[in-house]
């Protein structure tokens, strides 16, 4: 077995680990878990995190979780709160002082799932920022049109960034903003520009290691349909290059891992690419793919620990040893949900060391 890399202090800072109620928490949660330092839980869960209270709530529910794996203590968890125009600014502030709440997440209404409450017009939201800002409150955002919005779904993210993203960011510069899961030439441009500075985005490993093709070649794979969808090529090659040239430290792991029941993807397709029991091996593969291994190290831990001003606890610190090992087989389903690489052959394995 040869020796990749290792890594230390993978943070992922977009995972779906849903709730205890829903059968998918206990599932999903170990995988992420056990190799990261730590995790951004989003929150369109059902029902959703909307308060300080609720962040507080699920934080215990995560922690439940984690201590029945005896990964208590293992992991930090940033608690997020679904953004909606009715959020109380109050609680938000309180909670986020209070260490209950580490950021807001915002989605476009209907364009996800659970985001029929989510945001359609971002003036309203104009008086939220502006506390947010005040205060240093981080907002990761979801860039893609409302649903009522008529637009194609393979521009959708082109045109929130003109829409939405940058007036955000004209109208709030101190506001610290995570573009989540960019699928766009434009937005990866955008990001590496500089020309934001509180500006960074989350990358997940499919959209650097596939454009749709992949996706609708010789029959739909629906456990590759995800919002935003997979694009084209030249969008992937955009992101990748953007990454591999990331200087300013602005591009950062968030999985996006979204675990559906396969019986659910059969029904309705619902999107989400459930990435948790291979993230490692998979952003290990993209970034040898793309030839700068060296940069992964800052994308999986170190971009995030500089923009949000955090330092690893030294109970959560880990060191994860990525090894080429003889081809294995990636089950077809993990607890009856299918995962990213399903049935495909790995030279590659995470462990801890
Ligand atoms: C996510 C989910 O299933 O919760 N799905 C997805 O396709 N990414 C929601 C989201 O992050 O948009
Ligand atoms: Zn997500």
């Amino acid at each position: 077995m040869k020796e990749v890399i290792k890594l230390t202090n993978i943070i992922d800072a977009h995972v779906h680990l849903r709730t205890i109620a829903d059968k998918r928490m206990p599932l999903c949660t170990p995988h992420t878990a056990k190799f990261v330092s730590g995790m951004l839980p989003m929150p369109n869960t059902n029902p959703h995190i909307y308060t300080s209270e609720d962040a507080r709530k699920y934080r215990q529910e995560i922690e439940l979780v984690l201590k029945h794996f005896e990964l208590l203590g293992t992991v930090d968890i940033f608690p997020t709160i679904y953004l909606t125009p009715q959020t109380n600014v109050n609680d938000l502030v309180a909670g986020y002082l209070a260490g209950d709440v580490f950021s807001c997440k915002q989605y476009p209404r209907g364009a996800t799932t659970n985001s029929a409450e989510g945001v359609s017009g971002i003036k309203e939201m104009f008086p939220i920022y502006q506390v947010m800002e005040k205060y240093g409150i981080p907002l990761h955002v979801h860039c893609e049109m409302p649903m009522d919005v008529d637009v194609d779904i393979f521009d959708s993210e082109k045109f929130a960034i003109q829409e939405m993203l940058i007036p955000i960011l004209d109208n709030f510069p101190n506001l610290k903003v995570s573009m989540e899961h960019i699928t766009t030439k434009k937005a990866a441009e955008l990001v590496s520009s500089g020309r934001y500075p509180n500006l960074v985005a989350t990358v997940t490993p499919q959209h650097l290691l596939y454009d749709r093709n992949k996706m609708l070649r010789g029959g739909l794979d629906s456990n590759l349909y995800c919002m935003p969808i997979l694009k084209r090529k030249e969008h992937m090659e955009a992101i990748r290059n953007a990454v591999k040239n990331d200087e300013r430290g602005v591009f950062l792991c968030g999985t996006d891992s979204a675990p559906h029941f396969k019986t659910d993807k059969n029904e309705c397709g619902c999107a989400g690419v459930y990435s948790a029991p291979v993230f490692v091996e998979a952003y290990v593969k993209a970034f040898m793919e793309m030839n700068v291994l060296e940069k992964l190290q800052a994308f999986m831990s170190d971009n995030f620990c500089k923009f949000y001003g955090y330092t690893v606890p030294e109970a959560m610190q880990k060191t994860v040893v990525v090894e080429q090992v003889e081809p294995w087989k990636v089950p077809d389903v993990y607890d009856g949900i299918v995962p990213l690489f399903h049935g495909e052959e790995l030279n590659l394995k995470a462990r801890l060391q």
